[in-house]
């Protein structure tokens, strides 16, 4: 389980690290994207949840979660009863990554090079916000936290241990859950909603 890196220059605060962030070119997906996605919420935040990467909407307005996996989640926390408002939410990578289709851009998942040039912002994020926990979206987002031996498929929804003691667990992505047949999506539904729940108990 990898360390929490140390703050990039300028990263003393989320506002300095977001302003450092608009510009970053630590990998080439800052070209054809429109804005760099930087996380938000309370800068206090208990709990930190930490996507894959932003899609076309978020890339478009500039904010996490807005699309449709982000209207997903809306609906799970809601019938958690888990404020949103309260989380701070952000992206393993930070720019999205799409191949385009004649006037269509189709997300395109980040290679790992895209994930490690971007993951000096996310442990940044981390430091600054310090939560008790964090919850790891997707397997991509689960391997930049709790490292490369992540399995999403064995490991998702068991809380693990950061090295700095820092909690936190892995449930499926709401991308996928919307990606998945129409009679298989509640079941799929079911899980990350579940997986969730995990958020109204103490940590074991
Ligand atoms: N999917 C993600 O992983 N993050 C977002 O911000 C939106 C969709």
């Amino acid at each position: 389980i990898p360390m929490r890196g140390p703050a990039t220059a300028r990263g003393d605060s989320l506002d300095g690290l977001r302003d450092a962030a608009a510009n970053c070119r630590r990998c080439p997906l800052w070209e054809p994207a429109t804005q760099t996605v930087f996380g938000e919420g309370p800068p206090d935040a208990q709990i930190m949840l930490v996507g894959e990467q932003p899609g076309d909407s978020e890339d478009l307005s500039g904010h996490p979660f807005v699309g449709p996996a982000g209207q997903l989640l809306n609906q799970a926390l809601q019938e958690l009863g888990i404020d949103r408002s309260t989380l701070y939410l952000t992206n393993a990578v930070k720019h999205f990554r799409f191949e385009r289709r004649g006037k269509k851009r189709i997300h395109s998942k980040p290679q790992v090079t895209h994930i490690n040039a971007c993951r000096p912002w996310l442990m940044a994020e981390i430091e600054q916000v310090n939560p008790k926990v964090i919850v790891c979206l997707g397997a991509s987002a689960a391997r930049a936290v709790f490292g490369s031996g992540f399995n999403l498929t064995r490991d998702r929804g068991r809380w693990h241990t950061l090295e700095d003691g820092t909690r936190g667990f892995a449930t499926v992505h709401p991308s996928w859950v919307l990606r998945q047949d129409p009679e298989k999506r509640d079941a799929g539904y079911q899980l990350f909603r579940e997986d969730l729940r995990r958020l109204k108990e103490p940590p074991t």
